[in-house]
């Protein structure tokens, strides 16, 4: 089991305080789960695709005790505490808690009320996956307490019917397996057919680069009706093509309907680019990865029609300064986007992206260095 991380144990020892002054004693356990971005692979994980993850080191920290009734503190939203006399129809933030302990139970894996407090520094609404790093920050707190023993990539399907069908989100399971499953130092390429993965070193700071993460401060909502259509124009082109998932279409393959046909070149085109960046960062050329990334923005603006204004902004300014690829990252629609750059074009890069944003009347994007963090671990 590898060190906590410094900024998880920090954020651990905060919970814990929280969990002491709300519930008057220490708690049974800790557990930190991070939020993520994704380095290439976008709305390929519910099309049986490849995805590229890596943790940031932004964590949610779950602290709990057994209890005899639900208690759900969190320190945002004004440090309040819920406690709903049962799990069902909980909203806000504590449907991911009452979500996550459903979903175990539907699971098989049995749970009872517990006092949970909740602590967490990953951003909210900035699409670097704050939800699922409660989810998984909830999850293993509660089989912990409860003894059950869960292989992290069940964790993960776990985590996602919560979000799917606890919360109604109908996200993919990128985002949980992300939180469960990825390693300091590396980059997760995961086929997310049968999740089998493969952590892929990424070293940026060996080869003199930086990985700046842009925020763009618009919000970003994919449990609308936009993510919900993507995915049934992918259902709907894997059915008349005949095929059980848009992973299995060939290169090249159409089905005569424009908008159909353009998913699905983003889609077959975006696995390609995984796979293609799996074998550069193999060959230990990280910068030669700058032109995929920008290709999968191209393709997620025009083809899939998923990007924002805001986005699209950061990624030309970035590009315009000098970056070696940029590409927007999650779900789009607003969020979060990603910039390679030389560590020395760091700064002129974050001015650009800053003064685009401004020029064009949008939200200043808050700009932070990257580095691939470990995945979730205990931290009390
Ligand atoms: C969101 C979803 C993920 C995934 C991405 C797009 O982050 O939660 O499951 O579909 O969008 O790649």
């Amino acid at each position: 089991m590898p060190e906590p991380d410094h900024r998880a144990r920090t954020l651990g020892s905060e919970a814990e305080a929280a969990f002491r002054s709300e519930f008057g004693a220490a708690p049974a356990l800790a557990w930190a789960a991070p939020g993520r971005v994704n380095l290439i692979g976008e709305h390929t994980d519910y099309n049986d695709g490849f995805v590229m993850p890596f943790a940031l080191p932004f964590y949610a920290v779950a602290a709990a005790s057994k209890a005899d009734a639900w208690e759900f503190h969190s320190t945002f939203d004004g440090g309040r505490t819920v406690r709903p006399g049962s799990l069902g129809g909980v909203e806000g933030w504590a449907a991911y808690l009452a979500g996550v302990a459903w979903a175990l139970n539907e699971s098989g894996y049995e749970v009872g009320p517990a006092r949970i407090a909740l602590h967490s520094d990953v951003p909210q609404g900035a699409g670097l996956s704050s939800s699922a790093a409660i989810e998984c920050a909830v999850l293993l707190a509660l089989a912990g307490l409860h003894g059950h023993d869960i292989a992290r990539d069940e964790a993960a399907r776990i985590a996602r019917k919560a979000e799917n069908e606890y919360v109604g989100a109908p996200t993919g399971i990128l985002d949980q397996s992300a939180s469960l499953l990825c390693e300091a130092g590396r980059a997760m390429f995961m086929d997310c057919r049968d999740l089998s993965r493969e952590q892929v070193p990424f070293r940026l700071e060996d080869e003199g680069l930086t990985m700046l993460v842009v925020d763009t401060d618009a919000p970003h909502r994919h449990a609308d009706g936009e993510y919900a259509s993507r995915r049934a124009d992918c259902e709907r082109a894997a059915e008349l093509l005949g095929v059980a998932s848009l992973r299995e279409a060939p290169d090249g393959a159409a089905v005569g309907d424009d908008r159909l046909d353009r998913r699905l070149r983003h889609v077959v085109g975006e696995n390609r680019r995984v796979a293609d960046t799996v074998a550069i960062l193999k060959g230990g050329a990280v910068a030669g990865i700058g032109e995929l990334l920008t290709a999968s923005h191209v393709s997620l603006r025009d083809d899939y029609e998923v990007s924002s204004v805001e986005l699209d902004s950061a990624v030309d300014a970035a590009l315009g300064a000098g970056a070696l690829g940029a590409r927007m990252t999650g779900g789009g629609f607003g969020g979060s986007a990603i910039a390679l750059v030389e560590a020395a074009a760091a700064r002129k890069v974050e001015t650009a992206v800053a003064e685009a944003a401004a020029a064009q009347g949008l939200p200043a994007p808050r700009v932070s260095a990257a580095r691939p963090a470990q995945g979730a671990h205990r931290v009390h």
